[in-house]
Formats: structure tokens, sequence, C-alpha cells
């Protein structure tokens, strides 16, 4: 198992959401300790999101925690990357951040995970799947041989990627999607929930449906 950081220092989570609950938790099965969240809500800090989850601090005040390993938790990937570009102005460089992988799931030894990521229960790589940077895999999804996920994606729970896809960087796969083996999902791009990928999505683009075609913009 190659790139997984997993240092034992207690883990910072940076962005008070709902994914921020579900990596607390995650990472608490696995035996780390969560000191808390960064938001940038000055009215969060000092309260708790969940029972054992405060907001200590706001974001700018992440020199605070020297010692925390670091996630970015906001759910949409291009505001995660926009996150750690502005820790990077506080001096936060790439070796701070750390992965969480809930127990549950259920990876190959050759899985490569990237630091910054979240892999929730119940998730499955099958052989050599490579998940980058800063991704979220929500519950359940299952990744197939030679999958390739970029930086600052996020694959919603459930779906179901064939052998060799490759999505792009902070690409938004929703809930329930399946992607036929080979295909590629563009940079930037959102795929509806329950749709059925089969040819190639360009970058930039919303598709969704069964199969998955271009949804018009409203
Ligand atoms: C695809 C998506 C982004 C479109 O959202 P939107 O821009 O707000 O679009 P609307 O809901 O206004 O729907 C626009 C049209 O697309 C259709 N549509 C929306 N989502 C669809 C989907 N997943 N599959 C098929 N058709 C869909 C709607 O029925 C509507 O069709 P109409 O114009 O014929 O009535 C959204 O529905 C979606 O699937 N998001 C992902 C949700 C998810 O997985 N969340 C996980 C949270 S953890």
């Amino acid at each position: 198992m190659a790139d997984r950081a997993t240092s034992g220092a207690p883990v910072l989570l940076v962005a008070a959401s709902g994914l921020a609950r579900e990596a607390a938790a995650a990472a608490r099965a696995a035996g780390r300790e969560v000191v808390g969240c960064l938001d940038d809500s000055e009215a969060l800090v000092g309260h708790r999101v969940a029972p054992e989850l405060p907001v200590v601090d706001c974001i700018d005040d992440v020199d605070r925690y020297p010692d925390a390993e670091l996630v970015v938790c906001a759910g949409k990937g291009a505001v995660r990357e926009r996150l750690v570009h502005r820790l990077a102005d506080h001096g936060v460089e790439a070796e701070r951040y750390t992965t969480i992988i809930h127990p549950g799931a259920t990876l190959a030894p050759d899985t490569v995970v990237r630091p910054g990521s979240v892999i929730l229960a119940g998730v499955v790589a099958t052989a050599q799947v490579v998940v980058g940077e800063h991704v979220v895999v929500m519950p359940n999804v299952v990744l197939t041989h030679d999958d390739r996920i970029e930086p600052f994606a996020t694959l919603c729970a459930g779906v179901v990627l064939g052998g060799a896809v490759v999505v792009g960087r902070a690409a938004y796969v929703g809930m329930a999607a399946s992607v036929r083996e080979g295909l590629s999902i563009g940079a930037a791009s959102l795929i509806g929930m329950g749709s059925v990928v089969v040819r190639d999505v360009p970058p930039a683009e919303t598709w969704a449906g069964v199969p998955a075609r271009p949804l018009e913009p409203g």
C-alpha cells in the first residue's frame, strides 16, 4: 500500500461541513484523534457541529495547530482546491495533509491513496487503483482495476467505475452513477445521480441520464 499517510498525529478538519462530520467519524473509527474543525464562520467557533466535533478556530488561524495533520472537508472539489491554495499562503505544505480511510473500506494492497483524501465505509478498490490528492470517495463506491481518480474529484455514494476509468481533476460524480470501462470524465465535469456513462465526458460539462447526455443549461 503506497502513499497512505497515517502518522498518528491528531487530525484537524478544514470546513465544518457534513463531510467533516463523516470524515471525523471515519478518522475515529480508524483510531485517529480528531482535534475539531476550522471554519470561516466566526459564529461557529466555540460551537459543536456534532457531539464530539467542535469548531476550534477560523481557517486563517491554522498556524495555531502546527502539530495537527489536515484534511480539507468542503464538499465541492473546486472549493477544496481554493482552500488548499489559501492554506498554502499560511505555509501549509503538501506534507501537512493526511488521508482518512474508514476501516470498513476494502482496498487492495496496491491501492494508492494520496494525502488529503477521504475514503468512507464500504468503498472497494480492486487492483492498481490510484486516488489522487484531496479526493473524496463516499460510502460503497466501487473502483475497479486501473481506475485513476485525479486530485480534488468527488465520487458520491454508490458510484461504480468499470476498469481503467479516469475521473478528471475536481470532477463530481453523483450518487449511484456508473461509468463504462476505459472512459474518462473530464476535469470539473458533473455527472448526475443515477447516470449511466457510456461515452467520454468532456471537461466542465454536466451530463445526466441513462445513457448520460449533456444537460441543457437551465
Ligand atoms: C444533474 C444535476 C446536477 C442537475 O441539477 P440541476 O442543474 O439543479 O437540474 P434540475 O434539477 O433543474 O433538472 C434539470 C433537468 O434535468 C433532469 N435531471 C436532473 N438530474 C437528473 C439526473 N440525475 N438524471 C436524469 N435527469 C436529471 C431533470 O429532471 C430536469 O429535466 P426537465 O428539464 O426535463 O424537467 C443534479 O440533479 C444531480 O444529479 N446532482 C447530484 C446529486 C448527488 O449525487 N448528490 C450527492 C450528495 S452527497
